[in-house]
């Protein structure tokens, strides 16, 4: 099967063709329909994350229909509409079985985290030898094999194109305000960054019924898509401006939570500095490994408080339902954040339009 491999840092992907086992017990094959590119593909692919190990299959934001299934699957059959959540429990841990699978951190999901089943093994291989899918999904390529766990079921009406990001933009930027920041309905909430995560911040921002949601962009087209999509408010963003500063003169006490979806420990300070006492800063954006914020101690000791948000704390058999039911409301538009959708061919013309930033999401169609 073809797939989008990366081999060095900061080069174009390579659409190749690689090798792929069939699944293996609790397994199952997804012949994959579309996938998003996010910035977290980019950041592999600059070097900057953690995770990048080159080679390895990019992409970790697919839908598809199921293949075939391993040994002792049971919640899944050939045919059936789904979508490949980003970190899937593992299932069998005391956290998972407690219903709190964002807490696990067992061999299974960390392993996965890496690329790599439980075991270690991969079923992916180019050229003999054994390489690794991102994140455990490897969705830039036409077949993937991913555990059951890490798979929710669909229902088959909903275009795959859109379904796809629910693997991660949309999973992430709605669980960032409903899970994480859990926001109260009539706050005030400030959003660094309308990409194809940040704009699903927004999303979250107006389900929950903020008051007043403040988009900020370098990017005139972002804030236009912004207010298209919830944001009250739009601040234009100058790099090397005072952020806190500029969301202040519209918010003078600051807002009741600030959402950072870039991955700039310099914007995560910014915004920590604009929030009120009592405030919340979530970090969505993933900064690169080793970076260091930078926030003022004594306004931490005011009530304020700084939160992660791996994948937007979702437990895919929970989150991604809820999030296809919001769409068929129509209070989730999936539509709109699809700028451009490419053939596997033009895979790096994807990660091009990450660069500049102007586009929301880019998708890849892996079914032509
Ligand atoms: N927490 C998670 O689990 C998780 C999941 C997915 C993505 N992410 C991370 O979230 C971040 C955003 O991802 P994305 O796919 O939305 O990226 P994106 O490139 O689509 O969006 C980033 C946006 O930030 C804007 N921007 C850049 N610099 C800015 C600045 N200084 N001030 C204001 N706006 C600025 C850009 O114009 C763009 O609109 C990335 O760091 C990504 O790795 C984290
Ligand atoms: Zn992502
Ligand atoms: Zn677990």
């Amino acid at each position: 099967m073809r797939a989008a491999v990366m081999h060095e840092s900061h080069q174009p992907l390579v659409v190749e063709e690689v090798d792929l086992d069939q699944p293996h017990a609790g397994e199952v094959l997804v012949r994959i329909a579309a996938s998003g590119v996010c910035a977290s593909d980019l950041h592999v692919l600059d070097g900057t994350s953690t995770i990048a190990k080159p080679p390895m299959v990019l992409g970790h934001e697919g839908a598809g229909v199921v293949e075939a299934v391993g040994e002792g699957v049971e919640g899944l059959q050939p045919g059936d509409h789904v979508v490949i959540a980003l970190y899937g429990p593992c299932g069998g841990c005391g956290d998972c079985r407690a219903g709190d699978v964002t807490r696990c951190w067992s061999e299974t999901r960390t392993q996965g985290m890496y690329g790599r089943m439980p075991d270690g093994s991969t079923r992916l291989s180019l050229r003999g030898k054994p390489i690794t899918p991102m994140v455990g999904s490897g969705s830039l390529a036409e077949y993937a094999v991913v555990r059951e766990a890490q798979l929710v079921k669909i229902d088959r009406e909903i275009p795959l194109h859109l379904a796809c990001l629910a693997g991660c933009g949309v999973t992430t930027g709605v669980g960032a305000v409903l899970n994480v920041a859990q926001v109260v309905a009539g706050s005030t909430v400030a959003v660094v960054g309308c990409g194809g995560v940040g704009l699903n911040v927004i999303q979250g921002a107006r389900i929950a019924g903020a008051a007043r949601i403040l988009a900020c962009d370098t990017q005139r087209g972002k804030l236009d898509l912004a207010s298209n999509l919830g944001a009250t408010d739009c601040l234009e963003v100058e790099v090397g401006a005072d952020l806190s500063a500029a969301i202040k003169r519209i918010e003078p006490k600051g807002v009741d939570y600030a959402f950072e979806v870039i991955g700039s420990p310099e914007v995560v300070s910014a915004a920590f500095e604009a929030t009120r006492i009592g405030g919340t800063t979530i970090m969505v954006g993933s900064p690169p490994g080793g970076s260091q914020l930078k926030i003022d101690g004594r306004a931490l000791f005011s009530d304020r408080r700084l939160l992660g948000c791996t994948g937007g704390q979702n437990i895919p058999a929970r989150d991604i339902p809820r999030i296809m039911e919001f769409y068929r409301q129509g209070s989730l538009n999936l539509e709109k954040l699809v700028s451009q959708r490419l053939p596997l061919a033009r895979v790096n013309e994807a990660f091009e339009a990450l660069k500049v930033g102007k586009l929301a999401r880019s998708v890849i169609d892996l079914i032509e």
